[in-house]
């Protein structure tokens, strides 16, 4: 386990925040406005220990819609959360292998805990980052959609702080236009990167201005508890207007840099991804149509919105640029 604690989801102060700006519950209309009162005034992160793993979860086992009030999260669309189960048994870690099933028994306890995060490159306050620094930053819960470029989505009530927060303390320079960033390479405990398949570790970038964006999140838990390995403990990337290969998991390294960064995606089949890699009905992968999406959990496709819906939030990032040239 990590030491980033468990927040109760009804403590969670995101509830006034942007998308979190109220926590969207279906079917308990009058307990969600309580909870989110409460909320208000009780901002608690209660600081790490080092026996967490034995105190009992602070809420009760997380299982979207099957709550004792009733209540299932829904995103600011009204979209239902995925389950706790769905969201955790179902996942795209290649570290550990490509087979989406076999990640969370495979990651089974990984070691998350020390961590650290280097944050360098063109900055005036390179700084490194353990648990402790990082729980420092006011934790939100953000329902979002997550697309993954196969054409399956989940929404996923995460908890984290926004990325602009960590990277004002750290000062970019005027030089600095991207930012890179780098998950642990471990091929002794990560069999996935033993395969040269890839160019590990797995890298990925944003331009500066959408890593500022107040989307966009460094995630540290899910449904009020701290991340799960296979989701990318203790920390990861959540971008959400993005394809989901964008959110990279377990990072270790975050620098400013002046050139556009090359991510593993793109080395790997730069015909089939590229640095934007924006949610795009319009532009199909080369092998299938991004026109609609499997929701996990439900079996009639979904069409799939511009930005992963997002757009209005989004859109004037790339106002002036072809988004089928820049895909
Ligand atoms: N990050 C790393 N380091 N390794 C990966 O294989 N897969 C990406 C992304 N981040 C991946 C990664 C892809 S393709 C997707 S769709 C999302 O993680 C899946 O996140 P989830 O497993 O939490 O749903």
């Amino acid at each position: 386990m990590n030491n980033i604690p468990k927040i109760p989801s009804s403590e969670i102060t995101s509830l006034q925040h942007y998308l979190g700006r109220r926590r969207f519950m279906k079917g308990a209309a009058v307990a969600a406005s309580a909870l989110a009162l409460a909320a208000c005034g009780a901002p608690t992160l209660t600081p790490s220990s080092s026996d967490k793993s034995s105190t009992p979860p602070a809420s009760p086992a997380p299982t979207a819609g099957a709550s004792s009030a009733d209540a299932v999260l829904v995103d600011e669309l009204g979209q239902e959360a995925n389950t706790y189960q769905e969201i955790t048994s179902y996942n795209n870690f290649y570290e550990f292998t490509t087979n989406k099933e076999a990640v969370a028994p495979m990651s089974k306890g990984y070691p998350t805990e020390p961590w650290k995060i280097e944050v360098g490159g063109l900055v005036n306050k390179p700084g490194v980052y353990d648990l402790d620094d990082l729980n420092k930053f006011q934790q939100e819960e953000r329902i979002y959609r997550l697309r993954c470029v196969e054409a399956w989505s989940m929404v996923i009530p995460w908890v984290g702080f926004p990325l602009a927060a960590l990277l004002k303390q750290v000062e970019p320079t005027s030089q600095a236009k991207y930012v890179r960033f780098e998950t642990i390479y471990d091929p002794d405990r990560m069999p996935g990167q033993r395969s040269n398949w890839y160019e590990w570790p797995y890298i990925e970038g944003l331009r500066l201005d959408e890593a500022m964006h107040d989307l966009t999140l460094l995630a540290t838990g899910l449904y009020g508890e701290a991340m799960p390995i296979q989701n990318g403990a203790p920390v990861r990337l959540v971008v959400p207007w993005k394809y989901g290969f964008k959110s990279i998991k377990s990072i270790v390294r975050i620098d400013l840099v002046e050139e556009q960064p090359t991510s593993l995606w793109m080395a790997a089949a730069p015909n089939e991804y590229g640095f934007y890699a924006n949610v795009n009905p319009d532009v199909s992968h080369p092998r299938w149509s991004q026109r609609s999406e499997r929701r996990i959990g439900e079996l009639k496709r979904r069409e799939t919105p511009p930005f992963n819906g997002y757009g209005e939030q989004v859109a004037y990032l790339y106002e002036g640029m072809d988004l089928k040239v820049n895909f």
